[in-house]
């Protein structure tokens, strides 16, 4: 496994005053245990379903890469209707393992569908995506765990109307329905109109369900090796399952951004030096803002937990960010994801020899730059005391991937864990949701609607 943690410049030995002693780590040791316990004593139970998704799923597998095949053979475009986890993961995978410009690619190349993930309802997202594609053309994965999320359940209606319209019955047969089992509207849907479908474990939340089949059917559509990336999370958890964070490096990184947290660091930026990584920012954005952002804590008590997370890419945002990471306040932690070697690389040609001050770039190689500039950028802030830590892979690819999510997932649950938070829930989403619900008039809402009603009304002096 080539994932490598490197955390020298999150210590007091590089930091001084800024960074974390050995003693810190030593203290909260007992803590670290406890934390690992927890989450090792529920695996697989409640919503720790997740961390069987590395080991139960090769029937699954085989029945995805069949349903996969078939979706390839029959349309020009795949499309998922999600939204938040239910739409995140398969981005993520999308960035990191395909071809950047993937759907601009001839068919023969891409060999598989053009790929759209609509993890919004804005209305000029689909018209956007109705200009392009051909509904009866394509193939809809409506991925909602709730089977009730009001942006899913409005794209699914919308497409199914234009479906039934174009091809009657046989619409039926352009819908995947990735769901519950047991709860919400669209498995009765589903059941009624005979689509194809497959389940979401109860134990697997939407943040968490990127290996299951919310993330792998999508993968394995446009041709991502989904046993690959089981085979890297397995891997991963059997660096997890031991206790000591100088071979966890999930439980390593729990534990930094614990003790930073305590420290004042209450963001936590994830910045990939790889094009392939940009959208994985996003889906850890999500893991990590949803799960540990909680108002209390499991004994009740207010503890407005959590670390913001921010998005940003290297080296792109060493022209945007980076200088407020520099010199601004030092509230923040820097996790660099970095690749050593890039798929493709370009030697930057000889033409500017009369200019020394591009020359210096000639003969050396795209890939050489943005390493380069890594390195750099690191030295700097670790030299103004600023934290910052390294996660590094040996290249982007499946395995790689698969084990990079279940680091992360795991570094998540522990973190819950130290916080004693419960890193599953999500009632200030909820809240949002059922906020939505009353202002629509839904039945059962009727409560919220007058709580609503009787809100402050906003005042004219405050609006410009
Ligand atoms: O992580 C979560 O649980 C949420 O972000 C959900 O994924 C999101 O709200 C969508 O929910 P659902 O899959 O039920 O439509």
């Amino acid at each position: 496994m080539s994932i490598k943690l490197n955390y020298n410049n999150m210590m007091s030995s590089v930091l001084g005053s800024q960074g974390i002693t050995d003693g810190e780590i030593e203290s909260l040791k007992p803590a670290l245990l406890k934390a690992h316990a927890t989450v090792e004593q529920s695996r697989g139970k409640g919503m720790q379903g997740w961390m069987d998704s590395p080991y139960n799923q090769e029937e699954l597998i085989e029945r995805i890469n069949g349903v996969a095949k078939n979706v390839r053979s029959k349309c020009d475009a795949f499309v998922v209707l999600g939204i938040g986890g239910s739409a995140l993961g398969a981005t993520a995978l999308f960035g990191a393992l395909k071809h950047l410009y993937y759907n601009e690619l001839p068919r023969e190349k891409r060999n598989a569908p053009r790929f759209y993930v609509i993890d919004n309802a804005d209305p000029e997202r689909m018209n956007a995506l109705l200009d392009i594609i051909d509904v009866d053309n394509a193939v809809f994965n409506v991925i909602t765990k709730s089977g009730a999320t009001g942006e899913t359940m409005s794209q699914y209606l919308i497409v199914m109307d234009l479906l039934t319209k174009k091809l009657g019955d046989r619409a039926n047969e352009r819908i995947i329905a990735t769901t519950s089992s047991n709860k919400g509207n669209l498995i009765k849907l589903a059941q009624k109109q005979n689509f194809t479908t497959f389940y979401i474990d109860d134990g697997v939340g939407g943040r968490f369900s990127v290996l299951s089949p919310v993330g792998l059917l999508p993968a394995a559509v446009i041709g991502i090796d989904v046993a690959e990336l089981l085979r890297g999370a397995r891997d991963m958890d059997e660096r997890c399952k031991n206790n000591d964070i100088a071979v966890n490096p999930a439980l390593a990184i729990a534990a930094l951004q614990h003790i930073s947290m305590n420290k004042g660091k209450n963001i936590g930026v994830m910045m990939p030096y790889a094009d392939s990584l940009k959208y994985f920012a996003d889906w850890y954005a999500q893991l990590w803002a949803e799960s540990l952002g909680k108002e209390h804590d499991n004994d009740g008590k207010t503890v407005n937990a959590g670390q913001t997370p921010v998005k940003a890419l290297g080296v792109t945002d060493q022209h945007s960010q980076v200088q407020l990471y520099n010199e601004g306040p030092y509230d923040k932690v820097i996790t660099f994801l970095e690749v050593e070697n890039f798929k493709n690389d370009y030697t930057i040609p000889d033409g500017c020899e009369d200019y020394a001050d591009v020359n210096f770039l000639c003969g050396h190689t795209l890939g050489e730059l943005m390493n380069n500039e890594l390195f750099a950028t690191r030295y700097n802030l670790t030299r103004r005391g600023r934290m910052n830590y390294t996660v590094s892979m040996d290249k982007v690819n499946e395995y790689n991937i698969g084990a990079l999510i279940y680091l992360l997932q795991m570094q998540t649950a522990y973190a819950g864990a130290l916080l004693n938070i419960n890193a599953y829930d999500q009632p200030g989403v909820e809240g949002g949701k059922n906020a939505t619900y009353a202002l629509f008039g839904r039945k059962g809402y009727e409560d919220k609607a007058r709580e609503m009603a009787h809100a402050p009304k906003d005042s004219k002096k405050y609006i410009v």
